[in-house]
Parts: structure tokens; sequence; C-alpha cells
């Protein structure tokens, strides 16, 4: 292979919107570099596999994915696999890529993502394998070109990294620790995509509440949203995510001031239970996290709320346990990802001895998912007769209002003309029939 213009190619991504995100820029490269992306992996010249470390179960779907291209590159000797991301990037990780799998071409780890184009083209001419995972950030390096995969939904980092050490979570040793990004790239960044007419920019960082703390001068969260709430436009913010110790009453009264912002919020809790909130240096109490979600539901009428839960961390007893049920009660999520603890050599929740039984983790889990689906047809009740800002949209004849937390209305199309198709409309939810919501526009009204 001399050049790469014309070539085929495809990015294979595992892990959080963060990951995706940074998909969509190793995309961006490749296309600058004359490739095209095919949905055939048999007709792919390079196969670029951005990797998750997060859980055991990510790494394990990753290394078995990439195990099976074993054989199409015996088949075709130019193809050039690249392995990226989290996994390469562990310290004591699972799986050595060097020894097991080396008919990999090019290895790299989160911090060199940006610095593709020029392995690829070294790679050509040297035909010798690449091996290079810096142990910290070079420079946060913005990739020129993005291919975003959703028309409607724009991601923008605005900070890298954690400081944040949770006992049981690898992501600061593989992301570093935080780093903002400078307030006008992505002030120049959300205007550009207002103006290329997306309509939702999700503003990403492993804790977004913590930007600004690190430059010069000092600035907040809510600061920033302020200032992205002032580009003209139909447009939201979301954004994800949050940390309930920096999370504050501040960001609520923003979010529920400014319309441009999505009523909608993911704070992850992780656990109801103060003890284990201890062992997992979470650094607040269930008490402190209820009042936040408190001020958020008085503050903002109909906000949709999410979290992150982790069951069986080491320690949990069933007590525990019943106390992180009772909070799903309480705060009543729309949505609740649910994880069983998962060993991440390296982090000092490993090193805990008292273990959860795999057995054990897998009751809790489906106990929760349980309660966790009666709430939300519960909430999905509750729902009739509120009023909600949407995202209008018509495919193939069909209306759909598509509210800040996700819920799909269906609406009359005879509603719907061209100016309001693609803006934000106020919408009243009217009828509920087999979990399936029905509405209409609330005219005159934005
Ligand atoms: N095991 C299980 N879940 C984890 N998470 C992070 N680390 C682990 C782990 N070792 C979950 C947390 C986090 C989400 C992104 O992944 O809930 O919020
Ligand atoms: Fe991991 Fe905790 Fe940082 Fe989130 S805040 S990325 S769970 S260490």
């Amino acid at each position: 292979m001399v050049n790469f213009v014309n070539k085929k190619y495809q990015v294979i991504t595992y892990g959080c919107q963060m990951n995706v995100h940074d998909s969509e820029k190793i995309s961006g490269i490749l296309e600058t570099m004359g490739m095209s992306k095919t949905d055939d992996l048999k007709l792919c010249d390079v196969i670029v596999f951005n990797t998750c470390c997060i859980r055991e179960g990510a790494e394990d779907r990753a290394y078995n994915n990439i195990m099976a291209l074993r054989e199409l590159k015996k088949e075709k000797p130019d193809l050039i696999i690249v392995v990226c991301g989290c996994m390469p990037q562990q310290k004591e990780g699972k799986y050595d890529f060097k020894k097991k799998l080396p008919f990999v071409d090019i290895v790299i780890g989160t911090y060199n993502i940006g610095m593709l184009k020029s392995y690829l083209t070294k790679f050509d001419i040297e035909h010798r394998k690449i091996y290079e995972v810096f142990d910290k950030p070079i420079s946060n390096v913005e990739v020129l070109k993005t291919v975003r995969d959703d028309d409607k939904n724009a991601y923008v980092n605005i900070i890298y990294g954690c400081n944040k050490f949770c006992t049981y979570c690898i992501v600061p040793y593989v992301r570093g620790r935080e780093r903002s990004r400078d307030l006008d790239e992505i002030v120049q960044e959300v205007k550009c995509l207002v103006d290329k007419g997306y309509k939702y920019i999700t503003l990403l960082g492993q804790n977004v509440n913590s930007y600004g703390k690190d430059l010069q001068p000092k600035t907040s969260f809510a600061s920033l949203l302020n200032t992205l709430c002032k580009i003209e436009g139909d447009f939201k913010i979301k954004f994800m995510t949050s940390h309930p110790i920096d999370f504050n009453k501040e960001i609520i009264k923003v979010m529920a001031k400014q319309p441009k912002i999505a009523k909608s919020l993911h704070l992850p809790v992780q656990s109801g239970s103060n003890t284990i909130l201890k062992a997992m240096n979470r650094r607040y109490t269930v008490g402190h996290y209820l009042k936040l979600i408190n001020f958020a539901k008085k503050k903002i009428k109909n906000i949709s709320l999410s979290t992150d839960i982790i069951v069986g961390f080491p320690g949990e007893t069933d007590k525990d346990f019943q106390d992180t049920l009772k909070l799903i009660k309480k705060v009543k999520y729309d949505q609740v990802f649910a994880f069983m603890y998962s060993k991440r050599t390296g982090t000092p929740a490993a090193e805990f001895e008292n273990q959860i039984e795999e057995k054990v983790k897998k009751k809790r889990l489906n106990t929760l998912l349980r309660t966790q689906k009666f709430i939300q047809t519960d909430n999905i009740t509750k729902c009739f007769g509120k009023v909600y800002n949407a995202l209008i949209r018509t495919d193939s004849g069909v209306t759909v209002g598509f509210t800040d937390g996700g819920r799909e209305v269906y609406l009359p199309s005879d509603n719907v003309t061209d100016e309001i198709e693609n803006t934000f409309q106020n919408i009243r939810v009217e009828t509920i029939r087999n979990h399936k919501l029905s509405g209409s526009i609330i005219k005159g009204k934005k």
C-alpha cells in the first residue's frame, strides 16, 4: 500500500461516549487521508479497534473480536489492524497485546490517538510493528476533522481525565489527570456544530462538573453552561458525566434558568449504602446525593433522571444492597445503568479481601433490574397530561417529539408544518397505550 487514498476502513468501538467520540475523530483522521468507511470487514484495508477496559466483559469482547480477525489477516496480509484506547493503556492489563496478538500491526494508547496518521504512514513505509503507549498526555490533540455518526446529536469534549480515584475504577489510570479544554475552543466548536444543524450538543468528560478548575483564569462548569447558552440557534445542551461531589446547586439553577439546557440529568450514585460509598471513595453520603436530587426535582419541572449503579462491590451486604433498592425507589429514575462489580487489576478494590461471589452479584443485578422496570413503567404512566419541550422530527410520514429524557411522543403529522419540523416545541402527552405515548403540539407556545 503506497498511499491510503481510496482505501477502505472500519472503526470498531467499545465502551463509553468518550470512546464513541474518539472513534469519530479516528474516522476523521482516516478520511482526511483519503479513506472511506465500509460496513464489510472483508473489504477493509485498515481496521481500528478502539477498546475499553472499564469491566472485564468489555475487555473480553474486544479481545475475542480482535482474535477473530486472525484468519482475515492471513487471507489479506496487507490489511492493517490497529488496537488503540484504554486496553493497551493499562499497566497490568489482562491481555498482553505484544505476546497474545502478534498479528496486530499497530498498538497505541489513549494519549496518542491523534497521531494515528503518522503511525499508519510509518507502518506503510517500514512494515514494522508499532507499539507505542505513552504514560502521560502529550497534549490535547484536537483532530481537524470529525466524522460524526449521528445527525442530531454531536459530542464535544470539554475535559479529559479524572482525579477522583474511586477504588473500583480504572479510568484515572488510563485517561490521566483532569485537563480542561480551552473555553474559546469549545465555544467555537459548539457554534460550528449549531451552524451545521445539530440539535443536541453533548458536553463530554469523565467529570464535567470539574471543568475549568485547572484553567488560568479559573472558571466553572456553571459558567461554561451560561456562556454556551448565549450561542444563537435552536439547539440544546446535554452533558455527561457528573459527579455528586462537584455537581452543585449553582449548576441546577443554571439548568433551570436556561431553556437551551436539556432537562435531563445523569448523576451516578453507584450505591445506596454509606458504608459502600465510603469503601468506593465516592466522598459523599446518600443524604448529600438526595439533597441534590430533591433540589433538582424542585427547580426543574419534569426533570428526567438517570444513574449508574454497581452491585456486588467488595463487602456489600444484603442490607447494603437493600439500601440501594430503597434509593432507586425514592429517586424514581427514568433509567438505571447497572453493573456487576468487576475486579480491575491495579485499582485498590481489586485487593479488598471481601469480594462477592459471582452468583450473588448476578442475583442482585437481576433484582435491581426488575425493581427498576416497575419504576420505569410507573414513570411512563405519570407522563399523562404533562408538557415537555421536544424535538419534532418526521420520518416516513410518522412524526415524533423527542423529549430531553429521550422519550418518544407520537404526534399527528398534520400538526407539523415545515417551520415546526426539526425544531423544539412544547408538546402535551394525551394518551398512553401499551407504554406508547401520543400527544400534540401546544400551538404558539415554545
Ligand atoms: N466494575 C463495575 N462497574 C464499573 N464502573 C466503573 N468501574 C467499574 C467496575 N470496576 C461503572 C460505574 C461507572 C460506569 C461508567 O461504569 O458505575 O459510573
Ligand atoms: Fe471512574 Fe470515579 Fe473517575 Fe468516574 S469519577 S471516571 S467512576 S474514578
